[in-house]
């Protein structure tokens, strides 16, 4: 516990503008800084800091908080180990409460990381300098895996005989339970100890902040298990972990771009080659927890698979997880019979770049796979929409749901109004009589205006997609004149100012619909960049195809008017209108119906 007067002591001696600077470029803007947001990706800034309220704000995201909160979501320190950051860098001395008579909560994981901290340096030391760690340096060596990168992930070896834990644990006053607790120390009967990891090379596993949370232990031979991993402790959950997070964390800002791989050693060889963008879950499959927690650090995950059939299933699958937590991820794989660390070590780091580079959106394969799985008869298109529209259900952006359904309206060639009828959940039919308390959730109802919000969405996000509406100049007719206000006012906002402020926009519109604007321009935090131009795209065309189908019909209205009153004028002159309308509308399902490779 750090006592609050210190903690105001040092927000006071603090710059919230120098502190933030170390990690945002940022620039003065009226009162205020501003800069990149380092919490989502954007190319305007919305980032704003203000050094007077010695606070931090994103319009585009909606982060915000003190210097603390900022280091704790950053760094994903907790507050104390924020706040002593802080005090550091500023020369202020503080005394944590945290020894032995007030065993406060962060005290006590202090002395858990403590113990996994000492275990891993005793563990490299025993592989750099005594005899026991020479088989594993020559495994190493063998792997090609070099020193520096050994010891950037701070690999060791724990020798058949045990690393003196138990020696060092007393040497240094630290608590055998504790090391218990960690899965380093067991316990067979009365006071007999031994330690839990031994004849394995040792892969300590640092959490984004750098502390030492567990360890994965290799074996050197073809022995069984091959890895031993921690069990679950109070300070490491496998589900939510990610090996090389803490490595990998800069180079994934960098280059906005994150590759997700199997093994320890995978990571370790990406970045041997500098793909320092590089991580690894931990023996298990990708998990949302794993997905939320990279997606604070870049929007654009890519997975890389097997070539095998196992990898695309794994892929398939994974595309769930993506959904859950509203990224949409890519998938890239690898030839058949390699991995990571063959791959990268025979072909070198441009062609494994590659290979990320021709990832393909997960959605792409997931539809893709469908198809190789129900075929493309009837039923089989039935049961892959059926397929389609149980994974609707589980997407709770309404602008996803549109991508998705176009998508799959492409990919698979069955009719929107499938995709998106309701599931009907086993046991219930649309017959049997039922209170209302026991059916189903009504699925939520749909707008026929998805893709006038999607496209309003898009507009506040991108520049880009401003700067294709306004190139197409009669897009605004074709909207409903709800939202032909509302792109107007984007439009004029971004006109005068080449930036788009929602707030400003919110502002100017009904009160009722400010708040869906506001909604829709965080929504759109979840599209991708690359994703953009082709959502915008898919949007317009859409609008237009309506535009143009509802022209037709009331030209198809009058025309038949005019024949009744017998102004054969009129008559002529809207039949050349409809020949007009028909013609773009057939150039537009031309256009759409060309061929189009699914993988991209
Ligand atoms: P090498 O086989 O030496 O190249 O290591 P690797 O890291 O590439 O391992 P592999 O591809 O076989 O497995 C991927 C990951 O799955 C490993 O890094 C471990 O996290 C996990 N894993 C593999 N085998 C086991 C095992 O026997 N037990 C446990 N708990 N996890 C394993
Ligand atoms: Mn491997």
């Amino acid at each position: 516990m750090i006592k609050q007067e210190k903690i105001t002591e040092i927000r006071d001696r603090a710059s919230i503008v120098e502190v933030i600077s170390d990690y945002v470029t940022l620039k003065k803007a009226g009162r205020n800084y501003q800069g990149l947001c380092p919490f989502h990706g954007e190319k305007t800034p919305s980032f704003t800091v203000s050094e007077e309220k010695g606070i931090f704000h994103c319009f585009g995201c909606q982060a915000g908080g003190s210097v603390f909160h900022f280091l704790m979501k950053y760094d994903q320190l907790s507050f104390p180990d924020a706040v002593e950051r802080v005090a550091k860098r500023y020369g202020i001395k503080i005394e944590r409460s945290d020894g032995a008579r007030d065993p406060s909560e962060s005290g006590e994981r202090e002395s858990l990381y403590r113990i996994n901290e000492r275990t891993a340096a005793n563990y490299r030391q025993i592989l750099l300098s005594q005899p026991a760690g020479r088989k594993a340096l020559d495994y190493l060596k063998s792997r090609k895996v070099t020193e520096e990168i050994a010891q950037r992930f701070m690999v060791g070896y724990a020798p058949q005989t045990g690393s003196g834990l138990l020696d060092l644990l007393r040497r240094e006053k630290l608590s055998v339970k504790d090391a218990m607790r960690l899965g380093l120390i067991g316990q067979r009967s009365g006071q007999q100890f031994h330690e839990k990891f031994f004849a394995r090379l040792m892969f300590p596993i640092i959490n984004a902040g750098g502390k030492i949370v567990g360890f994965g232990g290799r074996v050197l031979d073809r022995g069984l298990p091959k890895y031993i991993n921690s069990s679950e402790t109070p300070l490491f959950h496998k589900g939510s972990t990610l090996y090389g997070l803490y490595q990998a964390k800069d180079g994934i800002r960098r280059v906005d771009r994150v590759v997700v791989v199997e093994g320890y050693l995978d990571v370790m060889a990406l970045h041997q080659f500098g793909l320092c963008y590089a991580v690894a879950t931990l023996g298990t499959a990708l998990t949302s927890d794993h997905v939320r927690v990279l997606g604070r650090y870049t929007r654009n995950i890519v997975a890389l698979f097997d070539g095998d059939d196992a990898g695309r299933k794994a892929a398939a699958r994974s595309f769930e997880i993506f959904i859950e937590t509203g990224l949409l991820g890519r998938a890239a794989f690898l030839p058949k019979g390699e991995d990571p660390d063959t791959y990268i070590h025979g072909h070198g780091p441009a062609a494994l770049e590659k290979i990320l580079e021709e990832a393909v959106p997960l959605a792409d394969y997931y539809f893709s796979s469908l198809k190789q799985r129900f075929g493309m008869s009837l039923e089989g298109k039935s049961q892959i929409a059926s397929e389609v529209s149980r994974l609707l259900t589980k997407v709770s952006n309404p602008i996803e749901v549109d991508l998705l359904v176009r998508r799959a309206v492409d990919t698979l060639g069955v009719r929107e109004e499938v995709l998106r009828r309701p599931v009907v959940t086993p046991g219930y039919s649309l017959g049997s009589k039922r209170t209302p308390k026991d059916s189903p959730a009504t699925p939520s109802p749909i707008r026929d205006d998805i893709a006038e919000r999607s496209l309003v969405s898009l507009m506040l996000r991108f520049p880009a997609v401003l700067r294709s509406v306004e190139k197409e100049g009669e897009a605004r007719q074709w909207l409903s004149s709800k939202w032909q206000a509302v792109v107007d006012l984007i439009l004029a906002e971004w006109q005068e100012r080449r930036q788009v402020d929602v707030f400003r926009v919110a502002q100017r519109v009904h009160p009722d619909q400010a708040a869906e604007i506001t909604a829709l321009a965080l929504q759109g935090e979840s599209i991708l960049e690359t994703e953009c131009d082709k959502m915008a795209a898919d949007c317009l065309s859409h609008l237009r195809r309506k535009y143009l189908r509802t022209l037709e019909r009331n030209l198809r209205v009058a025309i038949r008017a005019a024949e009744e009153r017998k102004d054969e004028q009129a008559k002529r002159e809207r039949i050349l209108e409809w020949q007009d309308v028909v013609r773009k509308e057939r150039q537009l399902e031309r256009r759409r119906l060309e061929p189009k490779p699914t993988i991209r």
